[in-house]
């Protein structure tokens, strides 16, 4: 298969994003790992005493989403698509069960015990998931009914919502290296915090649903036929 120059940036970028977001992921995966391990140490802010299903929902909350930010790139990567369809297909799966586990898990959390941002940054995040699990079953049930236009529309807004994670903590970074202190609190109470309860995922989401619109998200036709079952 030759590739034309558009095409192989196309991938070059996918792969600099998957990098850059390697380390998050790997961070999330130990965390939720070491969340769920039985062990007299502390284990962190968000280990609840006394709550095993809270605590199995959030540890195992960040385990999926570690899962999910890696294999989200491994799905938009068109030569796996063409050649390997049966790869696509399993991947997925296991990457729409991360996102559902990924999503309930966070809102088990919320509705729980609730975030550290309290009521502002418990409906950001509500949301939040809710457009993850949304997301994550419409791709499916586009991708079942062969409706492969749609099922790619989905899969691009489960990609920002599934950066969306990663995304949030940049923006601190970003707002943090220009030397912004203000805005941000131990509360996550202060305006910029108050903001990120969903700049992390709405803005980019708006961007895509304008993008789409000017340019139709078409298929290749050999998805349509490799992967109709
Ligand atoms: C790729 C997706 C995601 C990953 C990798 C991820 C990972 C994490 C990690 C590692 C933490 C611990 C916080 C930290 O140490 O900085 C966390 C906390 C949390 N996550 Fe997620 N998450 C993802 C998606 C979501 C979604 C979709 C929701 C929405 C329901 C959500 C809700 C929460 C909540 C409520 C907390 C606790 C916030 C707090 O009180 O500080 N996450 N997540």
């Amino acid at each position: 298969m030759t590739r034309t120059a558009p095409q192989l940036l196309r991938l070059a970028a996918l792969f600099l994003l998957a990098l850059m977001i390697l380390p998050f992921a790997l961070y999330a995966l130990v965390t939720g790992l070491s969340g769920l391990v039985p062990d007299d140490a502390p284990r962190g802010r968000f280990f609840t005493p006394g709550a095993p299903l809270l605590n199995g929902a959030v540890f195992v909350h960040m385990m999926a989403g570690g899962l999910l930010s890696l294999l989200v790139f491994l799905q938009l990567v068109p030569g796996i698509r063409l050649r390997w369809p049966l790869v696509h297909r399993l991947t997925g799966r296991l990457l729409i069960a991360a996102a559902l586990i990924t999503g309930a898990g966070g809102l088990i959390f919320i509705a729980g015990r609730g975030t550290i941002g309290g009521p502002p940054m418990n409906a950001g995040f509500a949301l939040y998931g809710a457009l993850m699990i949304l997301a994550a079953c419409e791709v499916l049930r586009h991708a079942h009914a062969g409706r492969y236009d749609r099922h790619r529309r989905w899969a691009l807004r489960l990609f920002v919502l599934a950066i969306g994670s990663w995304l949030y903590r940049v923006h601190y970074g970003i707002w943090d290296m220009l030397g912004y202190e203000a805005g941000m609190a131990t509360d996550f109470r202060s305006s910029f915090d108050l903001v990120q309860n969903v700049a992390f995922y709405l803005p980019y989401l708006i961007v895509l649903e304008l993008w789409m619109r000017r340019r139709p998200v078409t298929v290749q036709r050999a998805i349509s036929t490799q992967t109709r079952r």
